[in-house]
């Protein structure tokens, strides 16, 4: 068997998943004993929830991609690891063997250690999704760098807010990214990151567009330049670090409910452990499959499923440059045709959006390869759900709806592809190890609702009340907001900050977050950011950030907006309000809508009442529930006569 740990079947799943609770420590040790360490572990666990505190594997050590990588080398070295498929349909694509991408991994960590990189320093990584992106992360994590990416839409002001919060002295990027009909300049957005960061030592520059850009002498260099360099010295072999299993092996910024996004810490021997555990069960990965994730590596999907999962599987991973819709609504299906993909994972409103299209993009295309599909990011509806399985996997391949979140570092809660069952719109059952539960507003277990059917649903605010290896273990120099945030609302639990639902067998429905955050085309948006961010246009006095049902994304954002009174509000200002967004965020974050209102509802204490504003933006004009408690109630007749 190609991997001793994956599940073969339903009552396969329910022996590991009793064990994995009965014996947590025996359970993964057993799965952790499957890689290569340097040093075995002291303990497998120590922990409290309430400190909070997460050891996994203390006292072992290890180099992650000698487990993407060196160890498949002797059993398939010539095998592809990555398949590259360019943005352009017509241009060339690469693909890399587990030797070649390991070769190259070693001659850019020997450009890093040139640059001055060393065990412990941050680098942060913004690229678009060329294989240099997969090969810069493993470079950094063998030499033990802590790498930071961040996804090529965030604007100049995030990078520079990513770099300073995680004080990283090192970058990694290229001159541009293609993204369907667009060029991004990347490294010019850069420049203007690193005008407010003069901490930042070295830029390594990757030419990718042929972008006319400028370097900065003595802090910028070429990819292709120093690689020569590096080649002419003639020392291809690079020595993996060895690193502490709690060692960080990344941070990835993500945004919560305060204004300011959050360092998401992922140590080195858990992740991998998990990274691997949960792709060879959820996907039922086989030797030889071509898998296909379109996520973008700068989200934690990217991470754990393009790169880690995969490598540490030894799979082949496919990484596609461009978007879904260009040159035309069938470019996924022109993809999976071509290199004959069999694991296709990609998100709902990906699928909506192609949905939209219907069905002629699909037509001429030999989808036959296919095997499993998988879904992640938001709650995916029934409509979409049904067109995938039956217009993509002809109604023969199964599909896993995988939910989890940044940190958690893998799936949490998924059917096994073809294992265990499929329930449409359902999660349905966690994986091994993870220990689900769902509690009312205070804390306590949620109950059981009779149906009138006879069946029964619990539902309420879902948590978890054990650690597993992949789970984060801080928030990047803010230990104490780690806890505030995730360990405070109940204590003794992880809160995932979901709203959900357990039928009476055990399987979970996730119905979205339950705080000031949304998910917008599967992107979670902070409103607190956003509100940030429109408040500091000049003409703007206070907004107000909900979600809204969206076809496409999911949810839409909708901004209510008070103006300055010396500003009329109207087209300008909400070209101006859209463009600040853009340049302080990035273009994901825009509002899709925008109501310009004299006032927000306020209690007497001065707080907005988002349930309010929440209703109108959905359109329930008529289920505002009780208003008197506003300091002024009038104002909820105009937003609602206004609403746009
Ligand atoms: C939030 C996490 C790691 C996945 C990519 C997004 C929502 C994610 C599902 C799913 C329902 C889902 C949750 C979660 N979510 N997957 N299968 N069903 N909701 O990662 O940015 O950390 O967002 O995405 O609301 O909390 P993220």
């Amino acid at each position: 068997m190609a991997y001793p740990y994956q599940i073969q079947s339903k009552e396969q799943y329910d022996a590991h998943y009793r064990e994995s609770v009965e014996n947590p420590e025996g359970f993964w040790a057993e799965v952790a004993g499957h890689f290569q360490w340097h040093k075995p572990w002291e303990k497998v666990l120590d922990w409290s929830f309430e400190e909070p505190r997460i050891e996994w594997f203390r006292g072992g050590r290890l180099n992650i991609t000698e487990n993407c990588l060196d160890r498949h080398l002797e059993q398939q070295g010539d095998r592809p690891a990555i398949i590259w498929e360019p943005n352009d349909p017509g241009s060339e694509g690469l693909t890399l063997s587990y030797r070649q991408l390991l070769d190259k991994v070693m001659q850019l960590c020997h450009v890093l250690r040139r640059n001055g990189v060393q065990k412990g320093d941050r680098v942060c990584i913004y690229m678009g999704m060329v294989p240099e992106l997969a090969i810069a992360t493993l470079a950094c994590a063998r030499i033990g760098a802590i790498h930071s990416i961040v996804f090529g839409g965030f604007s100049a002001r995030s990078i520079t807010d990513r770099l300073e919060d995680a004080q990283a002295a090192f970058v990694i990027t290229a001159d541009g990214a293609h993204r369907g009909n667009k060029a991004i300049p990347l490294k010019s957005v850069i420049d203007e990151a690193l005008e407010q960061c003069a901490f930042v030592k070295k830029v390594i520059v990757l030419r990718h567009t042929g972008t006319a850009i400028s370097m900065k002498e003595g802090r910028d260099c070429y990819w292709d330049e120093e690689v020569k360099q590096v080649a002419a010295a003639g020392k291809p072999f690079f020595p993996a670090e060895s690193m502490d299993a709690e060692d960080p092996l990344f941070i990835l910024y993500t945004s919560g409910s305060t204004g300011k996004p959050k360092g998401v810490v992922h140590t080195c021997g858990g992740y991998m452990v998990y990274a691997s555990y949960s792709f060879v069960n959820v996907f039922q990965y086989q030797p030889g499959d071509v898998y296909f994730c379109t996520a973008d590596i700068g989200w934690i999907t990217g991470h754990s499923y393009i790169v880690y999962g995969p490598l540490l599987a030894g799979a082949t991973t496919l990484i596609f440059e461009g978007i879904p819709t260009w040159p035309d609504a069938g470019r996924f299906w022109d993809i999976v045709d071509k290199h004959r993909v069999n694991i296709l994972y990609t998100a709902p409103t990906a699928i909506r959006s192609l949905m939209s299209f219907g069905t002629e993009p699909i037509e001429g295309h030999d989808l036959s390869s296919l095997k499993v599909l998988g879904s992640v990011g938001e709650p995916i509806n029934e409509e979409a759900w049904q067109w995938f399985h039956e217009h993509i996997g002809k109604g023969r391949c199964p599909l896993v709806d995988t939910w989890w979140q940044t940190e958690n570092g893998g799936i949490l809660i998924s059917n096994l592809a073809g294992v265990t069952p499929a329930i449409p719109t359902f999660a349905t059952l966690p994986l091994p190890g993870i220990q689900p539960v769902l509690v009312d507003e205070k804390g306590a277990p949620a109950q059981p609702v009779k149906q009138e059917d006879g069946s029964s649903i619990t539902s309420g605010n879902l948590c978890i009340r054990f650690p597993w290896p992949g789970m984060f273990r801080t928030t990047y120099g803010d230990h104490e907001r780690f806890r505030q945030n995730y360990f405070a609302a109940y204590p003794g639990l992880y809160f995932s900050g979901d709203g959900c639902y357990r039928d009476d067998k055990g399987n979970y429905r996730i119905t979205g977050r339950v705080d000031d955050v949304l998910n917008v085309s599967g992107h979670r948006i902070g409103t607190a950011e956003v509100e940030n961010a429109i408040n500091s246009d000049p003409s703007v006095i206070e907004s107000a950030i909900v979600g809204y049902p969206h076809d496409i994304k999911g949810q839409g954002v909708y901004a209510f907006v008070v103006c300055d009174p010396e500003h009329t509000p109207g087209e300008e200002a909400r070209k101006a309000i859209l463009q600040t967004v853009t340049h302080l965020i990035g273009a994901i974050a825009k509002p899709d809508k925008i109501q310009f209102v004299s006032g927000l509802p306020k209690t007497r204490s001065g707080k907005i009442m988002r349930r309010i504003l929440r209703k109108i933006a959905e359109g329930a004009l008529d289920s505002l529930g009780d208003t008197s408690t506003l300091l002024d109630p009038g104002v909820v007749e105009e937003i609602k006569a206004g609403r746009v």
